[in-house]
């Protein structure tokens, strides 16, 4: 699809998937035209019209040192008369052709059954992490058990308590900090495939949102930034959505984070690493539901989507953001 006819491309969803299209001015151009790592939405035609779209959101991927591409397809839409005519397999693809992953996450039980059906697998399942650091409040909901849970979890079980030497110290700022390979370079256990995400990728996908606001969270040690946390505060609790800085120091960047954010903290991501960091931390990890899903033309690159641990932050959901 041509730059061009990005107003086009957001009539369709808008009329054929108001409730996946968001209302705020811009956001088709944001999530699409605006990524460091490609703007690619491809369409299905009927002489003029849009018969089908899907929006791939491109992403590097390291692994074993070799950059490789992937791509997550968002907003598949075929209109209804053109529907049970091969036009969605085709849009998936055509990604399978191009990337050398085609990649899917937080899908719905049928979505799922279409994938396996396409011959995708199964990499990790997305989990919900969840760490309450003050005394909840009684109230009659079914998430106050979990926060019970999480609060002595946290108070009793963690052994966070191991760097209680370290004092660090946390600035909050609108802007992503300053560009440093020891801050935005690997950010996951050489044995992982995660995506390569720089600072432009930082100011894009947070920086620039159109419609959340989030803020960069550094935690420091002397004057040593050990990383950051992208943070979006809500109502009720503060969302993680991703957190960077070198592994040897990310469970001193958890603790910076669990102290400023007093409450209720939650976050999703993939990744058996993460899940046992977080847990190591005194961080309460669930089932988020929706798994993260690929498939490869090459043989070998598809064998590596179960071999390996896959890491991501974040669903693709606004709710997981
Ligand atoms: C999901 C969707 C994109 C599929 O598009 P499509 O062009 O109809 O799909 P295809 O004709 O290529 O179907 C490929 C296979 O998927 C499966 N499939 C597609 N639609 C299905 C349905 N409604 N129920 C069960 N299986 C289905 C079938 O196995 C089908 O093969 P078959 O027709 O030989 O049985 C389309 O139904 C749609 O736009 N749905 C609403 C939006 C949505 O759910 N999008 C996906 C999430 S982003």
């Amino acid at each position: 699809m041509e730059r061009r006819e990005v107003e086009s491309a957001e009539r369709f969803l808008r009329e054929h998937a108001p409730e996946r299209a968001p209302e705020a001015q811009g956001w088709f151009a944001w999530q699409y035209v605006d990524n460091p790592d490609g703007f690619d939405v491809r369409v299905c035609r009927d002489k003029d019209s849009i018969a089908g779209i899907s929006g791939f959101i491109p992403c590097r991927l390291d692994i074993d040192g070799v950059v490789r591409t992937g791509a997550f397809s968002t907003n598949t839409q075929v209109a209804p008369p053109y529907r049970r005519q091969g036009l969605g397999q085709a849009l998936h693809e055509t990604r399978l052709r191009d990337y050398d992953w085609a990649l899917s996450s937080g899908q719905s039980a049928a979505n799922r059954r279409l994938y396996e059906q396409l011959g995708f697998v199964v990499s990790g399942d997305y989990r919900r992490v969840f760490v309450q650091t003050t005394r909840p409040r009684f109230r009659f909901r079914a998430q106050t058990l979990r926060e019970w849970r999480s609060w002595l979890f946290w108070r009793f079980g963690a052994q966070r308590h191991a760097h209680a030497d370290h004092a660090v110290r946390v600035e909050v700022e609108p802007h992503a900090p300053p560009d440093d390979p020891t801050l935005y370079g690997s950010r996951f256990d050489g044995s992982a495939v995660g995506p390569r995400w720089d600072r432009r990728h930082v100011v894009w996908r947070y920086e620039r949102h159109p419609y959340f606001t989030y803020r960069f969270a550094s935690v420091f040690e002397g004057e040593e930034r050990l990383g950051f946390g992208v943070v979006r505060e809500t109502r009720t609790a503060t969302v993680l959505v991703d957190l960077y800085g070198r592994l040897a120091t990310r469970p001193l960047v958890l603790r910076g984070i669990a102290e400023r954010f007093r409450g209720l903290i939650s976050g999703v991501f993939v990744g058996a690493s993460l899940d046992r960091m977080f847990r190591k931390e005194g961080w309460l990890t669930f089932r988020a539901g929706g798994q993260l899903m690929g498939k490869s033309n090459d043989p070998s690159l598809h064998r590596q989507l179960s071999e390996r641990e896959w890491c991501f932050f974040a669903g693709d959901s606004d709710s997981d953001r």
